[in-house]
């Protein structure tokens, strides 16, 4: 299958040498890839800046730094797509203005006025007209099966793969990951504690099924 997944952290510029970002590793959108491509699928990774080697094999790797530059490569490749998969740290806010020029230390507090950046699982349905699987991540610290639901119906997805980023063990920037599995047939299921290359195997296998469900 043509699968397109999105990984790693933006980064949304406040001036040219600083910006906002998460503490995304990539780790969970690169083990996906690297077992996509393993089983033979045709992948398009979209990535934010990593400190990984991408999969060799890829059909393309698309390095990007803004949440609006993620915005334009997914808009631009998801059609013909049969699944995608949104593991990205997407920031949710920008600077609405950064200066060309650094800004320098001249006042006691510096106001960062921030607008909300393009929401591109949103988008997936109803912006870039997708109608394949839909899997959307959701990272919680607290009311996770609330918030995971909300976004599977709010975004039209067919799963939420939902994990627990107020631990330290699991989530951002860990080897290892456990995450909760919402379908939109009401189904879940859990994935216990064990390496990303473990989620990632299981996940693809459960895309791999909703795939030939929808063929
Ligand atoms: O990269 P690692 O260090 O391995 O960590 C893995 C992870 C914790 C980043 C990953 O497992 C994960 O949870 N990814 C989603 C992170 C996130 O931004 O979650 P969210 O609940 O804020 O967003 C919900 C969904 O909307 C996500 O699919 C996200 O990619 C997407 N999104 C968010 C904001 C935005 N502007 N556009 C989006 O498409």
């Amino acid at each position: 299958m043509r699968l397109l997944i999105t990984a790693g952290p933006t980064r949304e510029a406040i001036d040219p040498v600083r910006f906002l970002t998460n503490r995304s590793s990539g780790k969970m959108g690169y083990a996906l890839a690297e077992t996509a491509v393993a089983k033979g699928h045709e992948v398009i990774l979209i990535s934010g800046p990593v400190n990984l080697e991408a999969p060799t094999g890829l059909a393309e790797l698309v390095s990007i730094e803004s949440a609006r530059e993620m915005f334009e490569a997914v808009r631009d490749r998801i059609d013909g797509c049969e699944a995608a998969i949104f593991c990205a740290a997407v920031a949710d806010y920008r600077p609405v203005n950064s200066p060309d020029r650094k800004i320098k230390k001249t006042e006691d507090s510096l106001t960062l006025e921030l607008e909300k950046t393009e929401d591109i699982l949103g988008s997936a349905r109803s912006g870039f007209g997708f109608s394949g699987i839909l899997v959307g991540f959701a990272a919680e610290t607290h009311d996770l099966a609330k918030y995971a639901s909300g976004k599977l119906e709010k975004k039209g997805c067919d799963l939420v793969v939902a994990n627990d980023v107020s631990r330290r063990d699991i989530g951002f920037d860990t080897d290892r990951n456990e995450v909760q599995l919402f379908f939109a047939d009401g189904r879940r299921e859990t994935l216990p504690v064990q390496t990303k290359a473990g989620i990632g195997q299981k996940l693809v296998e459960i895309i791999e099924g909703l795939v030939k469900g929808q063929r």
